[in-house]
């Protein structure tokens, strides 16, 4: 089968075409035929085994994803396809299924075929939602999923979300007004009236308002780009409120810190944990009519690199989805 592979960690440009082995399932697993992935940060942080952000992430990186050369020679960590083949004990799925699942670290969706057990993280595609719009539904999701449910909402009501306007952002706000909290959303100019139409309660424009002067005070600060800090938004905080982090190594041990001291709380936990359950619980939610994917722009496979290089801009705006034709 044709798939983009790499061999050497570093710039976009290490992807290439290869045609290499097609996979064959076993006797749990589906073989799906990819339709459509992504490129999100966690393919591009890979690729470059992290080295943007510093030695000792490059190096904690490179023990994990192979210290010399990528154990993974195929990135993608979202797909939706169609299943082409099942294993003997395989009773979730059929020929013909369309599905749609998160492979995390096993990688391998920017190919035509990738096997996965059934337990795994797939599900069917709901009704009528297409491969391109169904490829981006969990890495960005699963990720705001995973931080809000560890702030409590239930006693922390009133949420403000930094980056509103990339994956883990657009997701957050969606998620954080399924759970009924009351939602403002910190995003530039160019994506306020998206960041509004998917549910945020009031927008504000980072480029003309600096949330940590205006005086108001949030339970939840929930910072989905990593470019802010517990330091400047503790002033935000009410009493007993939470800064949800998805980035910085820093906030591990700030995270620790203030779990036995202070009164407001850092909440970062590493690895993010999620299972089979939460991409159903994404499903339901998209039938539902509550969760959407944002989608910035769809690139067919062969424009990798330059796709790659856009994600790299950080100025997506929600997800970029690549197209696999067969
Ligand atoms: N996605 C993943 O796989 C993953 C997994 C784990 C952790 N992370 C981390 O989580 C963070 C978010 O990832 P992501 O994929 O959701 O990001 P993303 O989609 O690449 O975020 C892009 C958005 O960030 C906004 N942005 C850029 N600079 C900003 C700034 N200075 N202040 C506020 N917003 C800014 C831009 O919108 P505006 O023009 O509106 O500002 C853009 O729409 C990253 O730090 C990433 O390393 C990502």
């Amino acid at each position: 089968m044709k798939a983009v592979v790499y061999d050497t960690y570093g710039p976009p440009e290490v992807l290439h075409f290869e045609d290499v082995e097609r996979p064959a399932p076993r006797d749990d697993e589906v073989l799906i035929k990819i339709h459509a992935t992504t490129v999100n940060r966690i393919d591009c942080h890979t690729r470059e085994a992290n080295r943007s952000n510093g030695r000792a992430i490059m190096i904690l990186s490179r023990l994990v994803s192979g210290v010399r050369a990528p154990r993974e020679r195929i990135l993608g960590n979202e797909l939706a396809g169609e299943v082409e083949q099942v294993g003997g004990a395989v009773s979730e799925f059929q020929v013909g299924d369309r599905v749609f699942g998160l492979t995390g670290l096993g990688f391998g969706a920017y190919a035509e075929y990738k096997c996965m057990r059934e337990s795994a993280r797939i599900a069917h595609i709901p009704e009528g939602m297409t491969y391109e719009v169904a490829a981006p539904m969990c890495d960005g999701a699963l990720n705001a999923l995973w931080c809000l449910r560890l702030a409590d909402l239930e006693k922390r009501q009133k949420v403000l979300i930094y980056g509103a306007s990339g994956a883990i952002g657009t997701a957050a706000v969606q998620l954080a007004r399924h759970f009924k909290t009351d939602v403002t959303a910190v995003c530039s100019t160019k994506n306020l009236e998206l960041v509004k139409s998917i549910g945020a309660a009031r927008v504000i424009d980072y480029t003309v308002e600096d949330f940590t002067k205006n005086g108001e005070r949030y339970d939840v600060i929930f910072d989905a780009v990593g470019k802010h800090t517990f330091a400047r938004c503790k002033g935000s905080l009410t009493p007993g409120g939470a800064y949800l982090a998805t980035d910085g190594f820093r906030n591990i041990a700030l995270a620790l810190w203030t779990s036995r001291f202070g009164d407001k709380k850092v909440i970062f936990q590493l690895p993010p944990v999620y299972g089979k359950g939460d991409v159903l619980f994404l499903k339901e939610l998209a039938e539902k009519g509550e969760y959407r994917p944002v989608i910035d722009s769809v690139y067919p496979l062969e424009k990798v690199i330059e796709a790659t290089k856009y994600v790299e801009t950080q100025q997506k705006t929600g997800n970029v989805v690549l197209t696999v034709s067969g």
